[in-house]
């Protein structure tokens, strides 16, 4: 039997690499765009649900509470840009919603009943991942995204500010802070992969 007979149509030879087609199932660019808006909304509604959560437990009176309310007013500002965003694009919010509804507000309640170092240590830990996060996003947008990646750019500064207020305030020294922060980023990090997909 010669070659050709086995092999008619050539299928084991092996093929040149040529550049990729898209193929059925991968991400068109207004896909991946509407990715990233809704795992930002989702982000920055769990992000808010945290603050909700500290706050109910720590009270307005506490020494904290100012510091706290500064990072909410600036987390309410992102979320209500990114609903502004979902409705301009059309994007659909994350069916998880109601989960990171309950869950932000629990880990917001949950650190804050730690004591306050716990609480700015949640919060430490929630924006390293955001700031990875914002910065990978604001790379992988070019010039007819512009606009978007100004928001993205502006509000990871002000996650970076977050960051630097929850240490001033004495987060590295909560009980347990590594185990704690290590615990959150991965949380943090799978609450994003879903949000992104689901
Ligand atoms: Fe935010
Ligand atoms: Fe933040």
């Amino acid at each position: 039997m010669s070659r050709s007979e086995r092999d008619p149509d050539n299928s084991s030879k092996p093929r040149a690499r040529l550049p990729r087609a898209r193929l059925p199932g991968d991400l068109t660019p207004e896909d991946l765009i509407a990715r990233m808006i809704r795992v930002d909304h989702a982000g920055e509604y769990g992000a808010r649900r945290i603050y909700e959560g500290q706050l109910a437990v720590l009270g307005k009176h506490h020494p904290q509470a100012a510091e706290i309310r500064h990072m909410y007013e600036q987390e309410k500002r992102h979320l209500e840009t990114f609903e502004e965003l979902l409705s301009e694009r059309r994007v659909r919010p994350t069916a998880l919603q109601p989960l990171w509804h309950l869950a932000g507000f629990a880990l917001g309640a949950a650190t804050a009943m730690m004591g306050e170092r716990a609480a700015m240590a949640c919060t430490v830990a929630v924006e390293e991942v955001i700031d990875e996060h914002y910065a990978r996003q604001s790379a992988a947008l070019d010039a007819s995204e512009a606009p978007l990646r100004e928001t993205i750019d502006e509000f990871r500064a002000e996650e970076l500010e977050h960051r630097d207020i929850a240490l001033q305030q004495g987060a590295e020294e909560a009980p347990g802070y590594e185990l704690l922060t290590g615990g959150i980023k991965a949380g943090s990090r799978l609450a994003i992969w879903l949000s992104e997909r689901v």
